[in-house]
């Protein structure tokens, strides 16, 4: 049925600006005293509420009274929120000052998550993600890449993607599945990297296809996990079997971003590693850079070049990357408001790179903006000027949330 909705201090639609490179905040659209008009989970109309109202006499209203400002929910488009367990050992290794790489390699790490996630059943797993899913939409995410990759072998990774799907079907927020099998040649496989990448190939996707489990593949690209020379026919072989490409690139050194733009990946994330020379390699390409200050908060390490990359014109989406080793808080907003002062991203940038940025991160042009014909996906915020969102750092979360236009929070 046909409701308006409002009015809201504040709405900001996020529509006419670009998708790739720096934004002007000026070239934000703010209209006050608005509302907006919903139809079968889609935006109709954004605008003055008053004149919305008087031009639909006897529409639904659903009142929105107080301070308010209304945006399009966030998409997060880079989590591994499907684990058991956590690693707060190696968290307290890492803040005695051991690196990531030396923690992994002595019993932690990645690995460590395997076994704890290995441990957990379907039931079990789906109720953890199901709980941090829940999270995340109480926090203004309505839209969840989620990553398999602590499963490791055929059954797991199935395990581990049946429970993304489930959660897909009872939770609110809508879940995106990604099959990360190639996150780090297990200890237990019994054959070189190369060897396992064709296992996957010919074991596992099948399997994943036939059972619609997920229509993106991801690799860790990383001196730890899989070379750039390993990761290239893994990923043409993936993409020819109709798999979407995303890479975990240029985190702690270069040579992933490279392979991601030369097989056409939707995106490349990390990137705390690249120098100019990689940044270059995104001119002209439409793969799209997205940016973790989770992680970098996780490892105490400084934050991908996000203000150098906007500047060279990539589309920049940031996502949390929740995961239980490297980043273990998962508050998107917090992450991205704390990486906006330090890397000097304009409040525009910033929400472009939460909503229609990290839509296109994922394929998906129906949502991350408040317009005619796409979800009603929408949070909205405690406070009378848009400006306060990011000035709170992630302390002021949204009060009120819809997803598909029904109010959910
Ligand atoms: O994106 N870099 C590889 N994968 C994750 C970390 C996963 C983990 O440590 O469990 C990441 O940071
Ligand atoms: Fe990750």
């Amino acid at each position: 049925m046909k409701t308006l909705t409002g009015p809201f201090s504040q709405i900001l639609t996020l529509e006419d600006l670009p998708l790739n490179g720096a934004i002007d905040d000026r070239r934000l659209q703010v209209i006050a005293g608005a509302g907006v008009i919903t139809d079968q989970g889609l935006i109709l109309e954004t605008g003055n509420f008053e004149e919305l109202y008087a031009r639909n006499p006897g529409i639904q209203v659903e009142e929105t009274a107080g301070e308010n400002v209304l945006l399009p929910g966030f998409i997060d488009c880079h989590t591994h929120i499907c684990f058991a367990g956590n690693r707060a050992k190696d968290y307290s290794m890492r803040i005695q000052g051991k690196s990531y790489l030396e923690i992994a390699r002595n019993g932690g790490g990645i690995w460590d998550s395997v076994i704890q996630t290995r441990a957990a059943d379907e039931t079990a797993l789906t109720a953890l993600l199901q709980q941090r899913a829940e999270r995340h939409l109480n926090e203004g995410v309505t839209t969840i890449e989620v990553k398999s990759g602590y499963g490791l072998d055929v059954a797991n990774e199935l395990k581990q993607l049946r429970a993304i799907r489930k959660v897909s079907e009872s939770s609110v927020a809508e879940l995106v599945p990604t099959c990360l099998a190639a996150h780090l040649l297990p200890k237990d496989f019994p054959g070189t990297a190369a060897d396992y990448l064709n296992h996957v190939l010919k074991d596992l996707l099948p399997l994943v296809k036939a059972e619609d489990l997920a229509k993106r593949m991801d690799i860790f690209i990383e001196e730890s996990a899989f070379s750039s020379i390993e990761a290239l026919p893994y990923l043409r072989a993936a993409k020819a079997m109709g798999f979407q490409l995303t890479v975990h690139a240029d985190q702690f050194s270069t040579g992933g971003l490279h392979i991601a733009v030369e097989t056409g990946a939707l995106s490349a994330d990390h990137l705390e590693a690249v120098t100019e020379k990689e940044i270059n390699l995104l001119k002209g390409s439409s793969t799209v850079a997205v940016v973790l200050p989770g992680a970098s908060l996780g490892l105490g390490l400084p934050y991908a070049p996000a203000r150098k990359l906007l500047d060279a014109g990539a589309c920049v989406a940031i996502a949390s990357d929740w995961n239980p080793g490297s980043a273990p808080m998962g508050d998107l907003l917090m992450q991205a408001s704390v990486m906006s002062a330090a890397e000097k991203l304009g409040t525009a940038e910033v929400f472009a790179g939460l909503t229609f940025r990290a839509a296109q991160a994922l394929g998906m042009n129906d949502r991350g903006m408040l317009i005619r014909g796409m979800k009603a996906d929408m949070q909205a915020y405690p406070c009378n000027d848009y400006r306060e969102i990011l000035y709170h750092q992630g302390k002021l979360k949204p009060h009120m949330v819809w997803k598909n236009g029904v109010r959910r929070l």
